[in-house]
């Protein structure tokens, strides 16, 4: 991306997060930088400016690929949102580690997805993980642990003494193995949104958007490494194994959006509700590389994926974590351009 465009997106972003942040920081003593901060471990001035000289940034290995998503036609009759009654979307993927750590090792068990959907006239964007509860459900609780947990096992087991939300993540975390592919992971958007119904068999539907959640299903099912094979492989086998598998056949999941009851708590990352809750098919997402060397693949590292970034008939929740996200991401942006 030129220079030009850079400074234009960053003056829309500031705008946006401006307006973003002075909602979403209410209930909390935390600004959107101090959370900047906590995520990249730049709590002093110093370290700050540090990390904008490197261009310090939360989950910095990753690459990109590309590949389309195909709405599911029976989606319209439940839900209306014409983002979804339309032909191949285009789609550009990063698929990442957590953390600011570059040299991470892939033989860690976290996998994260981001998608930009680029419809005919409206995108979606998606910002997801492997792990289907989160570890805070306030911006408080959210920089404690990104504070403590930088401070190695004593933090750990604070936030595990501490916290029970995210001693129900790090649990979690702790019994699940390491995938051998990013297509063998779940990914979870774990915030929720409300969802248009469509009113032709029931106008009264129209009236109320359901609440839901997006849930990525592999194709290829989910996998787990087992020590004797972790041990085989050296510590940047993802990136060239999904290249190579998309060569041959496409990476591919499909999405659903798991539906709200009556009750369900839809404004906590951290509430999980019922597997049995149903699930609407939105469509499948096919990953391909037929578009990597395309300037909007190739660079889609230098932006930001924005989980704000919907299309008619999607709204956010009042989740204080899924509103803090796009200023954050702003604001990790600017500092790193
Ligand atoms: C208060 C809540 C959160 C804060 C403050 C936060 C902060 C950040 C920051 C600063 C970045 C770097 C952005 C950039 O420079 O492009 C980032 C990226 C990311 N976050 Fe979050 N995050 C939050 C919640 C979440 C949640 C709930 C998820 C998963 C569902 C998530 C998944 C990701 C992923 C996958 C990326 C990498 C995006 C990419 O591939 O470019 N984050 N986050």
């Amino acid at each position: 991306m030129n220079m030009v465009k850079y400074s234009s997106l960053a003056r829309a972003c500031l705008v946006t997060s401006l307006s973003l942040i002075s909602a979403t920081t209410m209930a909390s003593e935390k600004t959107i930088a101090d959370l900047v901060d906590a995520v990249n471990g730049t709590l002093d001035d110093a370290s700050r400016e540090a990390g904008k000289q490197v261009k310090l940034r939360n989950h910095a290995k990753g690459f990109c690929t590309s590949g389309s998503f195909i709405p599911a036609p029976e989606l319209q009759q439940q839900l209306d949102i014409p983002f979804f009654n339309q032909g191949a979307i285009k789609v550009t993927a990063r698929f990442s580690l957590g953390g600011t750590n570059a040299q991470l090792s892939d033989k860690t068990p976290g996998r994260f997805m981001s998608l930009k959907l680029d419809g005919a006239k409206e995108s979606l964007n998606f910002v997801t993980t492997n792990v289907p509860v989160f570890f805070a459900d306030n911006l408080d609780d959210f920089y404690t642990f990104q504070t403590k947990i930088k401070q190695g096992p004593e933090g750990k087991q604070w936030l595990k003494d501490n916290k029970p939300d995210a001693k129900r993540f790090l649990d979690y975390l702790a019994q699940l193995p390491p995938s051998p592919s990013f297509a063998n992971s779940r990914y979870f958007g774990v915030n929720s949104f409300y969802f248009h119904q469509n009113s032709r068999q029931n106008s009264a539907k129209a009236e109320e958007p359901v609440a839901g959640k997006w849930i990525f299903e592999p194709l290829a099912g989910t996998a787990a490494l087992t020590p004797n094979e972790l041990a085989k492989l050296d510590d940047n086998f993802l990136q060239p194994e999904l290249l190579t598998r998309i060569q041959s056949q496409p990476a591919q999941w499909s999405l659903y959006i798991q539906l709200a009851k009556p009750g369900d708590i839809t404004d906590k990352a951290t509430a999980s509700w019922p597997e049995s809750r149903p699930r609407l098919l939105a469509g499948k997402l096919v990953i391909d590389g037929q578009r990597d060397a395309s300037p909007e693949v190739t660079q889609c590292g230098d932006g930001i994926f924005n989980p704000l970034l919907l299309p008619k008939g999607i709204t956010p929740s009042a989740d204080p974590i899924l509103n803090a996200r796009t200023p954050a991401y702003i604001e990790s942006f600017i500092r790193r351009r």
